[in-house]
């Protein structure tokens, strides 16, 4: 059994600073897989995770129809890719998904369950679900030592 975290977030700000708070406790090759329907905010929680790590917020934008954004502002690079379109694991194969995991950076996936057999075993899942127009719940699976439980 593994453990499980759970924030409540009231304001985008506020789910940046739990994605940030998991960025500084990642080491390299981490994998994050994130999970929840359209707008839930998953592409706001990447700003945070670009932020924890040292970079810039402002460059994350949505890698929908490039599949992968490249962030090299912070200590580690941030590989971002959304698998929202993908048609199969293929698709992520033939831009070098499997080489992206071994760069030594943070990879993190949108709709991460469409490539679920590509990710590896360690894949740290977050599953953002709105509650409310501006609150959302936010489950983190396994539990990251170093993070902190509530922010
Ligand atoms: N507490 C909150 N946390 C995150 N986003 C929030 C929150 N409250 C409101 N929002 C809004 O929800 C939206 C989240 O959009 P975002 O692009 O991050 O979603 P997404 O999960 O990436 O969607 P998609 O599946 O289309 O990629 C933004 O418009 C943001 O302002
Ligand atoms: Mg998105």
């Amino acid at each position: 059994m593994t453990a499980m975290v759970e924030y409540e977030t009231k304001s985008v700000a506020e789910t940046e600073a739990v994605a940030a708070g998991l960025a500084r406790a990642l080491g390299p090759g981490s994998v994050i897989a994130l999970e929840g329907n359209l707008g839930a905010g998953k592409t706001q929680f990447v700003r945070g995770l670009s932020v924890g790590l040292g970079g810039n917020a402002r460059s994350v934008s949505s890698p929908t129809y490039v599949l992968l954004n490249i962030y090299d502002g912070g200590r580690m690079p941030l590989y971002h890719l959304d698998a929202y379109r993908v048609t199969g694991a293929q698709d992520f194969e033939a831009i070098g998904f499997e080489e992206l995991l071994e760069q030594g950076g943070v990879v993190v996936v949108e709709w991460a369950s469409r490539v679920a057999e590509l990710l590896p075993a360690e894949t740290i899942w977050v599953e953002i679900e709105a509650t409310g127009e501006t609150s959302r719940r936010i489950r983190i699976e396994p539990e990251i030592p170093g993070m902190l439980k509530r922010e």
